[in-house]
């Protein structure tokens, strides 16, 4: 009888592992994400800057892509670490691809990888009243379900 595992434990080691390839010599701000898709698999993404800043993309839209690019389409719960001395809120465009494919319920954990600090919240409390395919009057045959 053990402690309950923390669900986000795996997360947050696969975040760690490719946090040192966050590419940001612009920012100076590393960032890392992991997130588990609906059968456990975990994919990692990290933020790639650009000299052309704005074609920067966050380390949570890589993970994201990763999974669909394996197949997979839908996220149970992401993990964020960052460099930051603050557990770093994922940006308004990161939050709209994750409710793509998550639901209200769905777990972001950040972790502030200077302190330690961590956060948690659902992803309803980040973007309430989301946009998703509900409100399109037709839906793609391949959209997340
Ligand atoms: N960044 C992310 O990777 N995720 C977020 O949710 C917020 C910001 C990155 C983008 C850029 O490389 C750096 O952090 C500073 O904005």
């Amino acid at each position: 009888m053990g402690q309950a595992r923390d669900p986000a434990e795996k997360l947050i080691e696969a975040a760690m592992r490719v946090l040192p390839n966050s590419y940001a010599p612009y920012s100076g701000v590393h960032v890392a994400a992991a997130v588990e898709a609906e059968d456990g698999t975990v994919y990692t993404g990290v933020n790639v800057e650009n000299a052309s800043y704005g074609l920067t993309v966050c380390a949570e839209r890589v993970a994201v892509a990763a999974m669909v690019t394996a197949g997979r389409r839908r996220v149970k719960r992401m993990v964020i670490v960052a460099d930051t001395r603050e557990p770093l809120p994922p940006c308004g465009a990161c939050r709209q691809v994750l409710a793509e494919f998550g639901d209200p319920g769905t777990l972001v954990v950040s972790i502030s990888a200077a302190t330690g600090e961590r956060r948690e919240w659902r992803l309803g409390e980040l973007l309430p009243h989301a946009f998703t395919a509900r409100q399109l009057p037709r839906r793609g045959l391949d959209a997340a379900p």
